[in-house]
């Protein structure tokens, strides 16, 4: 096996490949800009980049290396659940030269315990098997450039990378019908591939047949509604004459009715399926739907225009029967209850290599800075 295309150097490969979409990101901006609090409900960017680092360092240093920390209890700072985003701005941080260090010195550092740790798929240490650590630690950075993006909208002239090119769904019917009976759901086990303890186990649920549409929500189906019903508009929209525009990052660009409606709540995603005669699925049945609809390489979620806009669900965030938190609690567990609802598939700003049917994300219902619009369905008829 050359060094290629060993498993560390394919992980190498891939770290490196997120710190340079990071990097991407934040090339434009100067350090004021890192710095600047935003929005109470959005991480100063310099936050999210020293949590970045800090996580790495956590676990692919500390944890796994058994090293010390470079910074002693700074990791106290970077503690998404100690520190609410309210506060993140305040909190003596690292900023500037002394950021873009940590960052480096930790990569180094993690790149030093690769070299030296077992990761076959019968390692000892769960953390190690098969990698799990190490995909756990790339979907971070990817999930948290997609936070740094929230924030972004908010950057006055600023230039987002190039989004994924987007086809037009082929035509074909309205909805597809899903037949009743049992479906799998849930990720199989890690020996499988890389999957969040909130995806496991898989099991299998009991539905009822119905249909769900082909496509998400339209901008334009989503102005009718809004003008119908007297709904506020997505976030960063507003009316100019006759037409909306897209004030995000202080541009004026007319809405493509074309694209699938985004920064919509949970609360307006289902008024519009209310107002359409319909209803959000239930995660279930969306999940049921994409395995119908045939994931494939070209669409890992099966369903038209899934991935462009991240899902809003019916369905509470709750543990799957037989949930055992791994590797540590604070990823999802704390947040099972009626507090969040589910989204799936993802959105433009999602890396596509975290594009998978079982992928549960999930949000307060009011929250419109997400990326996130809707998929009607309905009980079939
Ligand atoms: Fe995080």
């Amino acid at each position: 096996m050359t060094a290629q295309s060993s498993p560390k150097a394919a992980i190498a490969d891939r770290l490196a490949e997120a710190r340079r979409r990071t990097y991407e990101l934040i090339e434009p901006l100067d350090d004021e800009q890192l710095n600047r609090v935003y929005s109470p409900i959005l991480s100063p960017l310099a936050w999210d980049l020293g949590h970045i680092a800090n996580f790495e360092e956590l676990w692919l240093v500390q944890t796994v290396g058994a090293r010390e920390p470079l910074h002693g209890d700074l990791g106290r700072l970077y503690d998404a659940i100690e520190n609410p985003r309210k506060t993140r701005g305040e909190l003596p941080i690292l900023r500037d030269a002394e950021l873009r260090s940590y960052l480096a010195d930790v990569r180094e550092r993690a790149l030093d315990v690769l070299a030296e740790v077992e990761l076959s798929a019968d390692a000892e240490d769960p953390l190690l098997r098969g990698g799990f650590v190490y995909e756990m630690l790339i979907a971070h950075e990817h999930q948290h450039n997609e936070t740094m993006l929230q924030l972004l909208q908010l950057v006055d002239g600023y230039e987002p990378p190039p989004r994924p090119a987007t086809e037009p769904p082929p035509p074909g019917p309205e909805a597809l019908a899903v037949e009743g009976g049992e479906h799998e759901i849930g990720a199989p086990g890690l020996e499988r591939g890389f999957s969040y303890d909130n995806e496991r186990p898989r099991h299998t649920v009991e539905l009822a047949p119905f249909e769900i549409d082909r496509t998400p929500v339209s901008n334009g189906a989503y102005i009718a509604f809004i003008e119908d019903s007297g709904a506020e508009p997505p976030l960063y929209w507003q009316r100019d004459g006759g037409d909306w525009i897209d004030t995000a990052m202080g541009r004026r660009d007319r809405i493509d009715p074309d694209l699938p409606v985004i920064h919509v709540s949970w609360h307006e995603a289902d008024a519009y399926a209310r107002w359409a005669g319909k209803r959000l699925p239930s995660e279930r049945e969306w999940e049921a739907a994409t395995i119908a609809a045939g994931p494939n390489d070209d669409n890992p979620l099966g369903l038209p225009g899934a991935g462009r806009a991240w899902e809003w669900t019916s369905s509470d965030f709750l543990a799957y029967p037989g949930f055992a938190a791994f590797p540590y609690e604070e990823y999802s567990q704390v947040f099972f209850g009626d507090t969040y609802k589910v989204l799936r598939g993802g959105s433009w700003a999602t890396h596509r290599d975290d594009l998978r049917p079982s992928f549960r994300n999930w949000d307060l219902p009011q929250r419109r800075q997400i990326f996130a619009g809707l998929r009607c369905a309905r009980d079939a008829r």
